[in-house]
């Protein structure tokens, strides 16, 4: 469908208003299928905020692996979680920039007009475990614009005040909307679930994917030296300019993935590239990983336990090649190693990881800036592994490099052909 992105660019009422209607993305579980396919523009009705929720008219929105998930339909489908039943379809997009328009009943922390980033955690006030333990814990947690409808890729989108962050200056709407939910996630991965310390050497998979880019940049910070793996020798550039030590293109060890149902000669050859591999992480980091930063899944996660040093910990996010893992265990009782469990991040933690960017210590790093019109395509990318870093969807904006109202270092822009 023909976009005039004119139109998504303006909206006919005031702050503090909603339109009926709005244009928006959006995945029904009949075109369940590749992003090209799944996703369609549709006129959609603009829901008013509740108890404690805020409706943001969108200026940007970032582009995330989890929708590509929700157009596959595949590990499970979205549309059986959080509000989908209502309303029978899902707006996606887990990350945002834009203009607070309209609060509801007991907002007092935010009013119309504020300029925003959203955090993509919800969960239910009401829940002790929001109140004592983490939201992350809490039964109602869910993930907005995946687990739930009104997601970014509309011109307005409905979310919890307590999501709410407030956008860095120095930032433009595409950039501020391009890092929060893999920035929070890799920050709650390494700083709060493995305690990173200044002098600990750290291995990270994809390290020039949307979680990597971050990792690397968390590592740097924190002083502990990390290597990046990567699939080119232009993602491996990006990978040290970020601060990483080196890189590793895993095609020099292809032969370590595994792909399941291995014969017992098939799984010798494959250990032996995994041995060489961890030979060569020792090699540049000088010892072996005391932390293994893990997303891949299945293809890697047998090498991981092994590379990783003893008394050493993998964390993992995701299983993107699958998350059915197989792995010999007594790697990791013999050298009593570590496996732990992460998702995205509580509000405090993306408080603490958003003002590392306000102060441009952690930048964004966006690949590519495309209009509403490319919600789809950007999926697609992302889905056939063509991009690097963030991609950022122009919604309110009308074009790129506004809303900076600072001076500072902007995001980090990476070009690489793909
Ligand atoms: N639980 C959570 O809270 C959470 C949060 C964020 C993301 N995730 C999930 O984490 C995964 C990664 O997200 P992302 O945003 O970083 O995605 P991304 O931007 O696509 O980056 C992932 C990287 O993984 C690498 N990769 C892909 N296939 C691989 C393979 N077969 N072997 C080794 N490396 C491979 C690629 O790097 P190279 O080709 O350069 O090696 C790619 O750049 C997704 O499944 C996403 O849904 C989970």
């Amino acid at each position: 469908m023909a976009i005039d992105t004119q139109q998504i660019s303006e909206v006919s009422v005031q702050p503090g208003e909603l339109p009926e209607r709005m244009t928006a993305w959006v995945i029904r579980e009949d075109r369940f299928g590749e992003p090209k396919d799944a996703f369609e523009i549709e006129h959609i009705e603009v829901p008013e905020p509740g108890a404690l929720e805020v409706i943001v008219r969108v200026m940007a929105a970032g582009v995330n692996y989890n929708n590509v998930w929700a157009a596959l339909g595949k590990p499970v489908s979205v549309m059986r979680y959080g509000d989908h039943p209502e309303y029978g379809h899902h707006i996606g997009g887990s990350d945002a920039s834009g203009i607070v328009w309209k609060v509801g009943p007991g907002v007092t922390r935010w009013k119309v007009g504020d300029e925003v980033v959203v955090h993509c955690n919800q969960a239910s006030y009401e829940d002790p475990e929001v109140h004592g333990l983490d939201p992350m814990a809490a039964p109602s947690q869910r993930i907005w614009g995946y687990e739930t409808t009104w997601g970014s890729f509309a011109q307005f989108t409905k979310v919890q005040a307590q999501q709410l962050l407030p956008k860095p200056a120095a930032l433009t709407w595409e950039e501020a909307a391009s890092y929060g939910l893999v920035y929070f996630t890799a920050y709650r991965m390494l700083l709060t679930r493995c305690n990173l310390q200044a002098g600990q050497k750290v291995l990270i998979w994809g390290a020039a994917g949307g979680l990597g880019v971050f990792a690397t940049q968390l590592c740097a910070l924190a002083g502990a030296e990390c290597v990046g793996v990567v699939s080119s020798a232009e993602k491996g550039e990006l990978v040290k300019r970020l601060g990483a030590v080196d890189y590793i293109d895993r095609g020099e060890f292809a032969g370590m993935m595994k792909k399941g149902g291995e014969s017992e000669d098939e799984e010798n050859a494959r250990f032996k590239v995994t041995r060489a591999f961890a030979k060569r992480v020792k090699e540049i980091l000088g010892d072996s990983p005391d932390i293994v930063f893990e997303h891949v899944g299945k293809a890697t996660f047998p090498t991981s336990v092994f590379t990783v040093k003893t008394f050493g910990k993998v964390v993992i996010c995701a299983g993107t090649t699958g998350i059915d893992v197989d792995f010999n265990v007594a790697y990791l009782w013999m050298r009593q190693k570590e496996i732990i469990g992460s998702h995205f991040a509580n509000a405090y933690e993306c408080t603490k990881a958003n003002e590392l960017i306000d102060s441009g210590q952690i930048r964004p790093v966006l690949w590519r800036t495309l209009g509403f019109d490319g919600v789809a395509e950007a999926h697609q990318l992302m889905l056939e592994n063509k991009h690097l870093g963030k991609i950022s969807i122009l919604v309110g904006a009308e074009s790129e490099g506004l809303g900076k109202t600072a001076e500072g270092p902007g995001a980090i822009y990476a070009e690489v052909g793909g």
